[in-house]
């Protein structure tokens, strides 16, 4: 019988994972369910990994937030720098907001811990290359990817140098100093600013850096609670705080996006 290759390793014995029409199952009997979304479950229940990422309130806040097209600029510009033809991981993709349309000219497959996040991203995208996994303990073969992207997801510098092959780019996106300082003007007293983003990685030299910035006006409620609930704030913010927002129904924030792009040495 003909065996389809899956993207992924077996988590339990890193053989590789064949695709049957409802499972991934490798050589030694190691069998994964597919859910009906379209994702693959392959964290191992054990207490490194008891931290399960987004909850469904971020999901679906982010999922509101991204559809209304704030951060279009952002994901153009993340296409833009990865270019076509490629083998790439999204890592911590969330609900593949960015996944979907990278997608469209690269093979890629999305890796993140939420099960929340990868019920949405499956539905996204028809193929089932995304997987509930950590960042930390990626079920790929070294050397198999040649682009890496990480937006605003943890780093793991180990696991990107082994999944990268050689001369693979990693590419990353992560918050500036006044990243979403009208939001936080609007909670806090004292807001304080991100701290400045750090370029040097050992192991890798930056190719390019880009800095975007933006503002966004949003005109509605709704869409100033969503964009505070897919935030760390919404859940580091007292009740008295987080109150001051139900009132408002326009906020202008800057963005501000530094997307780096190195090459693995
Ligand atoms: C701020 S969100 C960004 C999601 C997506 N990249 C985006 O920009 O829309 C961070 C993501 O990292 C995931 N995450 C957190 N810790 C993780 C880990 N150890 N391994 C894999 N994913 C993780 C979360 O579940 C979440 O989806
Ligand atoms: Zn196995």
């Amino acid at each position: 019988m003909f065996l389809k290759e899956s993207d992924f390793l077996c988590p339990v014995c890193r053989a590789k994972l064949f695709a049957l029409p409802s499972q991934l199952k490798c050589l030694k009997g190691h069998g994964f369910d597919v859910a009906k979304q379209g994702y693959v479950n392959l964290l191992l229940d054990n207490a490194h990994n008891k931290r399960h990422g987004d909850d469904k309130l971020m999901v679906k806040s982010r999922t509101k937030f991204l559809e209304k097209g704030y951060y279009e600029p952002l994901r153009n510009a993340v296409c833009d720098v990865i270019g076509s033809g490629h083998k790439v991981l999204d890592s911590g993709c969330g609900e593949g907001y960015y996944t979907e349309t990278i997608a469209r000219n690269n093979s890629v497959c999305g890796i993140d811990i939420s099960k929340d996040a990868l019920k949405v991203a499956a539905k996204r995208c028809e193929t089932f290359s995304f997987a509930v996994a950590s960042i930390g303990d990626i079920p790929l073969k070294n050397g198999s990817r040649d682009v890496i992207i990480n937006i605003f997801a943890p780093d793991s510098p180990d696991e990107f140098s082994r999944v990268l092959c050689d001369g693979g780019r990693l590419i990353t996106v992560q918050p500036m100093e006044r990243h979403l300082l009208g939001l936080k003007s609007a909670i806090y007293d004292e807001p304080y600013l991100n701290p400045a983003v750090e370029y040097e990685r050992d192991g890798f030299e930056l190719l390019s850096k880009e800095e975007l910035k933006y503002s966004i006006t949003l005109d509605c409620n709704e869409d100033i609670i969503s964009l505070f609930k897919m935030t760390p704030y919404y859940y580091k913010t007292g009740k008295a705080d987080q109150e001051k927002l139900t009132k408002l129904d326009t906020l202008t924030t800057e963005v501000e996006f530094c997307i780096l792009e190195y090459r693995k040495l």
